[in-house]
């Protein structure tokens, strides 16, 4: 990639550019961007980090990603959920090599310091011998200071304001509650999330989700032409705009144009039938039978998905639940996690189809899934493109727009058209917001640019 001279200056960009429907393209792959973002986005924000599901019982954990940061979720003994650093308090070594697991306690394998489930200092080798006047309170590892979960879904962030993770979703937990909240039991993780590796940045993916209707008809066209979706062309069309606080965001899609068995995502009669929408309002309600969330951000890195595709060519759709995150790497180079989820009541055999229907969809080889990350490849090569570098090469959002539907009376805003980019405009305006939101972590960061001036040159 390339290193922008003044970040400050390219972020103000982004602000301005946005005013006319421009956006520099450095911002998809630049050192000192991804740096920022580490510590300005993932150090403050609220992310995600798994699902109550997953750790069910006491001594659960899972091994998970806050930035650039390995964190340990575990399940303690009083219930409780702890998120922790994974790295020793003695010299810093990796404590968690594993993705999950049960565990009493969390040995370091270096020289064998260890944790407790919470996070507390329990013992080291030799310590009788090796130590005195220790104080075991103050070895304890780094814990994350804010975490809580929304239906179960945990979410921490490492920011020490008063931001809860209320206050974080605002209105677009009106929203997420009609996704997630349809059934009093919930829903469940359907085993460890897929991994892969992509040499895209991961702010291509997290805005192709909360708003890119529009390259379904091309980049995905196989789809309709294998017919693994009705009527690929007509994506976009049928596509709603939800516009929330913060700079979350959903599509919506009129799905009941393909037909009335597509009502509430397509959901089979049997299992519609077990919602409770009594807790929800009227318009929440309509929402969820007429143009249903189906695609969505969470800023900043967490996005969401159920779409009916069958789990078989010629099969009938089934809706299936996605969670998606997309782990910044490098500059340049994310992670796609993929977590497949079903309501907890639902059997355990509808449950495998709709992971097959997900998989085959949005799997690291699915048929929609490798359309797109082809394509946001392309992405970070042009912000790494000395050419494009040298001349401030700006890309086009400016797509003619209708403006919000002034009938609505949901939170946020709708829009009846997708066309207009203003959902990926929201996304911008956050980014901006919170890349000039220069906190006290920022000394760490600038300490770090010297050290690897002095080692780079
Ligand atoms: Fe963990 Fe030494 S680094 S015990
Ligand atoms: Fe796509």
């Amino acid at each position: 990639g390339g290193q922008t001279k003044d970040l400050d200056d390219l972020v103000k960009r982004v602000d301005s550019g946005m005013d006319q429907g421009l956006l520099p393209v450095d911002v998809f792959c630049d050192d000192a961007v991804f740096r920022a973002e580490m510590v300005r986005i993932f150090g403050q924000c609220w992310v995600f980090l798994g699902h109550e599901s997953e750790i069910p019982n006491a001594g659960d954990f899972v091994q998970r990603k806050i930035g650039l940061d390995s964190v340990i979720v575990t399940r303690d003994a009083e219930n409780g959920i702890n998120v922790m650093l994974n790295h020793c308090r003695h010299r810093g070594s990796e404590l968690c090599h594993e993705d999950k697991g049960n565990t009493r306690h969390f040995k370091c394998p270096y020289h064998g310091w260890t944790y407790n489930l919470k996070g507390e200092f329990a013992g080291a080798p030799h310590f009788n011998d090796a130590y005195e006047n220790f104080d075991r309170k103050e070895w304890g590892l780094k814990r994350a200071p804010k975490v809580d979960t929304f239906h179960g879904f945990i979410f921490a962030s490492l920011s020490e304001d008063k931001t809860t993770l209320r206050d974080y979703l605002g209105n677009a937990a009106w929203a997420l509650d009609a996704i997630v909240g349809l059934h009093p039991k919930g829903m469940r993780a359907l085993g460890l999330p897929e991994r892969f590796q992509v040499r895209a940045d991961w702010k291509s993916g997290a805005e192709n989700f909360c708003g890119d209707a529009y390259h379904v008809s091309t980049a995905h066209l196989s789809a309709g032409l294998t017919e693994f979706i009705p009527d690929v062309r007509q994506v976009s069309t049928i596509a709603r705009g939800y516009e929330f606080d913060n700079g979350h965001s959903f599509i919506g899609h009129e799905l009941t144009k393909w037909g009335p068995d597509f009502e509430m995502w397509a959901y089979p009669k049997e299992i519609r039938e077990q919602f409770d929408l009594s807790r929800f309002d009227e318009v929440q309600i309509d929402m969820i039978k007429n143009a249903p969330p189906t695609i969505g951000t969470i800023f900043p890195n967490l996005s969401y998905l159920r779409f009916p595709q069958p789990a078989t060519l010629g099969g009938r759709p089934v809706p299936f639940t996605m969670i998606r995150m997309w782990q910044p790497v490098a500059p340049g180079v994310m992670e796609l996690w993929t977590w497949h989820f079903e309501y907890a009541f639902v059997s355990d055999e509808q449950a495998k189809e709709a992971y097959l229907a997900g998989q085959f969809g949005f799997g690291s080889g699915g048929i929609f899934e490798q359309d797109d990350t082809a394509v946001w490849e392309g992405i970070a090569k042009a912000a790494a493109s000395p050419w494009n570098r040298r001349d401030g090469l700006m890309l086009h959002y400016q797509q003619k727009r209708g403006g919000p539907d002034p009938a609505w009376k949901g939170p946020g805003k709708f829009h009846k058209s997708i066309y207009g980019e203003y959902l990926q405009e929201l996304f911008w305006r956050r980014w901006v917001k919170e890349m000039s939101n220069k906190d006290v972590h920022d000394r760490d960061m600038s300490a770090g640019e010297e050290c690897s001036k002095e080692t780079c040159k």
